[in-house]
């Protein structure tokens, strides 16, 4: 399916876009800095989109498509160039209209189809499943962001990936309008990585997404603590709510609450290190935690960070969260400056300690 293009354009007039100059992003990024964008454009229609298209919004200008702000980190307290920040509501479960683009063939008598705008906010969306008894996505409970930021870094949790459950990603091609459907073997995704990362691709606007979720009971307690979790709380057969409502605790208890603190989740991405290199960490490191994974051994960023002593430690306006060492946090009124000045001490420790390069999970522009 990829790069299938709908013929029929629909006619979109151009109307209420929303435009805003010289727009503080301060409630736009879970980081909390006080970054101040050139132009931002909220999406609330299609025709608003047609609108961009029209006016080559994103052909001439710097610009950058951005969803709840949870996975990004500003360089400068000044973005010279031009957000787009998609609205578009709605959740429509086993569409049978051709509303977007086409119809999703997947739902199968196991399966159905919920199809999510892209504006949608990414933990209402995982309740709405969870109330509507769809298995699929209750290990991804509490998960700051929007939907349509889902697919681009492949969000994960407690042994789930949200490419388990993404049918096809509808999409608009910012620089000529084209309509692109992504299957999920399209999305080409990986750990925390998908096709829409790559800079070619950033020009696709994701305008909804369909998921395929299970009709009937298949919950995955094997990552961590969550089984544990259950067992101690005295429930021995779990449902669906229970398993969300254990991972929500779990995930109170380790990460800072967002809106409060400011933070990205986890800031830098697991490393994935070669079977010989982690036998000899091994032999230094019995303790060391792993992840078996097709292109090697993942171990856990945040174990090397705390090993290396930055668990808590905080300097200026910044620090590294006190109850997991792979998220950073921003106490309020800092600086990007502070953020990246740290990332690079604890990058530079890890290597030195451990022979470990940590990339950041985050995306920094
Ligand atoms: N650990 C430590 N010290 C720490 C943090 C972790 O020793 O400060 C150890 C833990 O004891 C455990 C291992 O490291 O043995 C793994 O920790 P955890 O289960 O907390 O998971 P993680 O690998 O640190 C990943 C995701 C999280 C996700 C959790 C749970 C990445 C980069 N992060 O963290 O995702 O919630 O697993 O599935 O893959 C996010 O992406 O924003 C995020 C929070």
């Amino acid at each position: 399916m990829k790069g299938q293009q709908t013929t029929d354009n629909k006619q979109l007039n151009l109307s209420n876009n929303t435009v805003k100059n010289q727009y503080s992003l301060i409630e736009s990024n879970t980081m909390g800095f006080d970054i101040v964008a050139e132009k931002y454009y909220e999406i609330n229609s299609l025709k608003d989109i047609e609108y961009l298209i029209e006016n080559n919004i994103f052909n001439d200008n710097k610009t950058l498509i951005l969803g709840g702000g949870s996975n990004i980190l500003f360089r400068n307290e000044y973005f010279d160039g031009t957000i787009i920040h998609s609205n578009l509501k709605g959740i429509t479960i086993s569409p049978d209209d051709d509303e977007i683009l086409q119809l999703s063939d997947s739902a199968t008598q196991n399966h159905t189809i919920v199809r999510c705008m892209s504006g949608e906010v990414w933990k209402d969306f995982v309740d709405f499943t969870i109330k509507n008894n769809l298995y699929g996505l209750e290990n991804l409970v509490d998960i700051p962001g929007s939907v349509g930021a889902s697919p681009v870094q492949n969000i994960g949790a407690y042994g789930v990936e949200v490419k388990d459950c993404i049918d096809c990603v509808y999409t608009i091609d910012l620089t000529n309008g084209d309509r692109v459907i992504f299957n999920n073997e399209d999305c080409d995704f990986s750990y925390r990585n998908s096709v829409f990362k790559k800079e070619e691709n950033k020009k696709y606007f994701i305008v909804a997404i369909d998921f395929k979720l299970k009709q009937k009971a298949d919950l995955n307690l094997e990552y961590g603590n969550v089984k544990e979790y259950l067992e101690k709380n005295g429930i021995i057969s779990p449902t669906l709510s229970d398993v969300a409502e254990a991972i929500k605790q779990i995930r109170a208890a380790k990460l800072p609450e967002v809106g409060v603190i400011g933070s990205v989740g986890s800031f830098f991405q697991n490393p994935i290190v070669s079977e010989n290199i982690f036998k000899n960490l091994k032999e230094t490191y019995p303790e060391m935690p792993s992840y078996p994974n097709e292109n090697g051994v993942k171990i856990p960023a945040g174990w090397l960070i705390d090993k290396a002593g930055w668990k808590g430690h905080k300097e200026n306006h910044v620090g590294v969260w006190d109850k997991q060492a792979l998220v950073l946090v921003h106490y309020g009124g800092g600086k990007p400056e502070e953020i990246l000045d740290l990332m690079k001490k604890i990058q530079d420790s890890v290597k030195e300690k451990f022979g470990i390069e940590i990339k950041p999970e985050v995306n920094i522009v």
